[in-house]
């Protein structure tokens, strides 16, 4: 059965592609140059750390904000938490739920999202956290009947969203495991914040902000990704609010487009102490100027909405562009980060996952960290595990139990749990 998804995903894959213009070729990847590193705009070479989170760090994050995510607005919105179910003995016992309602609101408009929450009864005390977005409601990570549908559900369940029933993604959601092993996880959907629609924009926190103006977007203002990202920091405040909580142990793990958010938002918010990119692909892991799989034009062509309008400067133009993705894991240091790929995940580039996680080594080295120390893509199923952290393992873009148990054995050494 497997083997015959695999099949039709590739099938599928190699039809994006022809009609795409997409290559999957290594030996066609032309030899290219990265940004560098540790050197600031102005030629100064950067030696040490505070020179690297004063002058070069500050510099990155601004490129990154005005050329490919947008800026994160610097005013808030008001943010109310409202419990709306709590349950000692949820999971058979094994964990507390809790469901609680965000009223996101700037006086005039609100929007709401809800999030999702386990947490053991084992061991009591403060326990660490994943925090992640999911792809299609909360209930859609769980056969628990009390888990409650998602506020924009009726907006997004339209035609292509026919497959959000109850339970349809528990395997990526390796709740039991999480739990056994004494975590915490928090999840909410990603269409909540922002609807993954261009369509939509109104109905997103966006939209909430004062600069908003429905018919004009500013060339680096902010999109979807950038949405996503904030709304994982909200997340993380209410957690702060938490007494079971571990608000020093915060991991967040993002597949696919949120491993896009996911790497945007722990380069933004240091309270993300783990951030892991689960085959997150163009715009996330993979480096740009490889061209390999999924491009800038494809992603902005396909996805009009996810990032700035500037990135769309760069269709066809990688090498223009002022950076590289070994940059934005780079930002993320001191903090722990793990890239993970699938070998079947073409599209995704896993070799320029892999890369941009190795390339990022020079930041981590100036806190004398442990990053990954060769260029050659480790075997299947040989996870690397020093402060950065990196896999492949077999199959299709996806999560997979594999995958939860390796961010789960990540966790381990760098929250000592
Ligand atoms: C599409 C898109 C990718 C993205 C993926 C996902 O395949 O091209 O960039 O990562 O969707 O989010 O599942």
């Amino acid at each position: 059965m497997r083997a015959y998804i695999g099949l039709i995903v590739w099938l599928v894959t190699m039809c994006l592609c022809a009609q795409q213009n997409v290559d999957y070729d290594e030996s066609k990847v032309s030899a290219y140059l990265l940004p560098y590193l540790l050197k600031s705009d102005n030629g100064e070479k950067i030696t040490g750390t505070d020179q690297w989170e004063k002058k070069r760090r500050p510099e990155l994050l601004e490129l990154f904000a005005s050329q490919v995510y947008g800026h994160t607005p610097a005013g808030n919105i008001n943010v109310t938490y409202e419990i709306l179910t709590e349950e000692p003995s949820a999971m058979k016992g094994k964990a507390t739920s809790k469901q609680v309602k965000f009223v996101f609101s700037n006086g005039k408009k609100s929007t709401e999202a809800i999030l999702l929450m386990y947490i053991p009864n084992q061991p009591a005390g403060k326990v660490p956290v994943f925090v992640g977005y999911n792809f299609k409601g909360n209930h859609s990570t769980t056969l628990d009947t009390t888990v409650l549908y998602s506020p924009v559900f009726h907006l997004v369940k339209e035609p292509g969203y026919s497959d959000w029933e109850r339970g349809i993604q528990t395997s990526r959601w390796s709740y039991d495991k999480i739990i056994d092993r004494g975590y915490a996880v928090a999840t909410m959907c990603y269409h909540d914040i922002f609807p993954d629609n261009p369509e939509l924009r109104d109905h997103s926190i966006v939209s909430l902000f004062p600069d908003y103006d429905p018919e004009i977007i500013d060339p680096d203002e902010w999109q979807a990704i950038g949405a996503w990202a904030w709304g994982s920091s909200r997340i993380v405040d209410f957690l702060e609010t938490q007494e079971r909580i571990d608000s020093n142990k915060i991991a967040i793990m993002g597949h696919s487009r949120q491993g896009k958010a996911a790497l945007w938002a722990g380069a933004q918010d240091e309270r993300f102490r783990i951030v892991i990119s689960n085959d997150s692909g163009c715009g996330g892991a993979a480096l740009f100027r490889r061209k390999f799989g999924e491009t800038i034009e494809v992603i902005n062509k396909n996805f009009p909405h996810w990032f700035c309008k500037n990135f769309r400067q760069y269709n066809n133009r990688e090498e223009a562009l002022p950076i590289d993705q070994h940059q934005l894991i780079a930002l993320i240091a001191p903090r722990k980060v793990y890239v993970a790929s699938a070998e079947e995940d073409l599209w995704a580039d896993p070799r320029g996952e892999f890369l941009s996680a190795y390339h990022a080594g020079p930041v981590y080295h100036l806190y004398g960290l442990k990053t990954i120390d060769s260029d050659k893509m480790p075997e299947l199923h040989k996870p690397i595990m020093g402060d950065i952290g990196y896999h492949i393992r077999a199959g299709v873009h996806d999560v997979t139990e594999y995958d939860w148990e390796r961010y789960l054995d990540f966790a381990d050494v760098h929250f000592d749990n």
